[in-house]
């Protein structure tokens, strides 16, 4: 009832005094609540280049620019019979690691979020499946696998969506990553990324969970044959071994591959290569050059 919700939240409102009871026995913490709460998420706003758009009255614009290689990209995608795959990723040993680190790259300029380690991930699991790095001709009658693992990063940025790619991911450090990351967010915000940066990409990532949403259904680049999206990293409950409940950092990631030459199979056991070290991150220290 009304009523119920309005004085549950003048109730939130007034700080409770402890009951003695309170004060006799402070509550055994359970599992769930040894780690802080995370903070509330703030409330979207509207993005700005959406509220340049006159109000109250129709409006019709020429699509150009970067809208417009978008709609032929896509036009070509739509024509790819697309495979989907999710799965979801236990991020909480990536979260503490990440952690970690962020202050000694922050101390150096370089800003640290998780996709370095992701990307190299990406890669270290290409370099068992070179099927996913590969690249398909228009009529699909050939296939190139690529050397290099010129991994792309789906970019929300103020013109648009871009994709530049980060480009011999199998000969850089995570580091090295996360530099060229800086570099690339730093000129698609000033829409100064270049055809060089644009163009080349061998398999593609998609972080949209950094705006929300757990799953997605991305759309491959064509001639690339695989793109991934990645959910929103949620503290959520799941079972320990002994059937314990447990709070862990979740995030969901979404395939896309191209079933004309990409087996499911073949894309679950990528994603699989590819989760154990995200799960694992120390793992990866095992095959890095
Ligand atoms: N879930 C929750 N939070 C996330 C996250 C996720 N999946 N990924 C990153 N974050 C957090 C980061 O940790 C960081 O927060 P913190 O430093 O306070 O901890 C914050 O979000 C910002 O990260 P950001 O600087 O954007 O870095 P990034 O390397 O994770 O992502 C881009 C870079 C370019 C991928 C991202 O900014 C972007 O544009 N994503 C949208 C992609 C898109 O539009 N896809 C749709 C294609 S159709």
């Amino acid at each position: 009832m009304k009523e119920d919700i309005l004085s549950f939240i003048k109730d939130q409102e007034t700080p409770k005094a402890p009951s003695p009871a309170d004060k006799a026995a402070p509550a055994a913490p359970s599992a769930v609540q040894k780690t802080p709460p995370q903070k509330p998420s703030p409330l979207p706003m509207p993005a700005k280049r959406e509220a340049t758009i006159p109000v109250g009255k129709d409006h019709t614009e020429v699509i150009k620019g970067i809208r417009k290689a978008m709609v032929k990209t896509m036009t070509e995608a739509a024509h790819i019979p697309t495979f989907g795959y999710n799965d979801e990723i236990d991020m909480t040993r990536l979260v503490e690691l990440r952690r970690d680190i962020k202050g000694v790259t922050e101390s150096a300029g370089v800003r640290f979020s998780y996709m370095p380690i992701i990307v190299k991930a990406v890669s270290l699991a290409l370099t068992e499946f070179p099927i996913l790095n590969s690249i398909v001709d228009a009529n699909c009658e050939n296939i190139t696998y690529k050397a290099a693992h010129n991994i792309g990063i789906a970019m929300d940025t103020p013109e648009g969506l871009v994709v530049p790619s980060v480009k011999n991911v199998q000969t850089l450090s995570i580091y090295d990553i996360a530099v060229e990351l800086n570099r690339m967010q730093t000129l698609g915000a000033a829409g100064k990324l270049t055809n060089a940066e644009l163009t080349g990409g061998t398999f593609s990532l998609s972080n949209i969970g950094v705006i929300g949403g757990t799953y997605a259904r991305p759309v491959i680049l064509p001639p690339e044959v695989a793109i991934g999206a990645l959910g929103k990293l949620q503290r959520l409950p799941r079972f320990d071994d002994k059937g314990n409940v447990v709070s862990k950092e979740i995030m969901c990631v979404s395939w896309s591959a191209d079933h004309r030459i990409i087996e499911g199979a073949t894309m679950a056991r990528f994603s699989n290569l590819w989760k154990s070290y995200l799960e694992n991150p120390g793992l990866m220290l095992l095959y890095m050059r």
